[in-house]
Parts: structure tokens; C-alpha cells; sequence
């Protein structure tokens, strides 16, 4: 077992923990992320939505973006937990996924909330055939 694997459980516990922190007063659905980093930091974000719907960002993003934003980019991530306190189906969104694919490891493991428990599997399967730009960046 990989040590990101270890450390699932707690990470669905701090995910857990961040949902209650969620601004969802017009989907009444809270969403909470938790993100290990490759350099053993872990990272939590909860969805903020906007009277504006389109504006609403997600738990992912946000702890995505406040990782990087607090202590900029260089680590991957490599284990992620995602969750609702409904412990209702709660898979990664489509924009998520590109977000995160682009600080995760190859190896990276999910785990997220379904009906009765949770998925864990390879991150990679989430996102096939991501867009890459080999002159770009990563
Ligand atoms: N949401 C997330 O936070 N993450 C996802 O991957 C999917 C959806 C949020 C956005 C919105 O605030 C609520 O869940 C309902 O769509």
C-alpha cells in the first residue's frame, strides 16, 4: 500500500470537515476537498457560490488555487478526497478534473463519496486523454 493510499481516511475526514465551511445557498449542496501534495502538505477547499450562478467555484479549484496562491507551484498532488455532508454522489466536476490534472502525479489516487460509501481509484481514470500542450508548461 502507498503512503497516498494511507492517508485516505484522514483525508476524507478533513474534506469532510471543509464542507461545513461551503457557501451554497442556492444548490443547498455543500461540497468539501482535501488535497495531499507531494510534499506532504494538504490543502482544503469548499464551494462558494455567487448569486451570479456562473461565478460559483468549487471546493477542488479552490483548494487548488489556494495552494498554489499560499505557497505557490512545484508539488503534485497525490491524493485526493472529495465529499458532501448529504454523502450524496459527489465526483469531480469536468473543469475540476483538468485542474487538478494539471499539478497530479501520475500515480495520483481519488477517492470520492458515492451512495452508501466512497470510489477509490486511480486519478488518471477520470480524465482519459487530458489536453496537454507539450510546449507548455508542465
Ligand atoms: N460542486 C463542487 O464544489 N465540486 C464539483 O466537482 C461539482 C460541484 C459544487 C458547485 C455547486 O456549488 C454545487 O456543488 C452544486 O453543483
Amino acid at each position: 500500500m502507498t503512503s497516498a493510499n494511507d492517508a485516505l481516511p484522514r483525508l476524507r475526514e478533513l474534506a469532510e470537515e471543509a464542507a461545513t465551511h461551503a457557501y451554497a445557498p442556492y444548490s443547498h449542496f455543500s461540497v468539501g476537498a482535501a488535497l495531499l501534495w507531494s510534499d506532504g502538505a494538504i490543502l482544503t477547499g469548499c464551494n462558494v457560490e455567487n448569486i451570479s450562478y456562473g461565478l460559483t467555484s468549487c471546493a477542488e479549484r479552490n483548494a487548488v488555487f489556494r495552494r498554489i496562491s499560499e505557497q505557490g507551484p512545484g508539488a503534485q498532488i497525490v491524493a485526493i478526497a472529495v465529499t458532501n455532508p448529504a454523502g450524496e454522489m459527489c465526483s469531480p466536476c469536468g473543469a475540476c478534473r483538468q485542474v487538478m490534472h494539471e499539478f497530479a502525479a501520475s500515480d495520483a489516487v481519488i477517492t470520492y463519496r458515492i451512495p452508501g460509501g466512497w470510489a477509490t481509484r486511480p486519478f488518471a481514470e477520470l480524465l482519459p486523454d487530458a489536453f496537454i500542450l507539450r510546449r507548455g508548461g508542465k
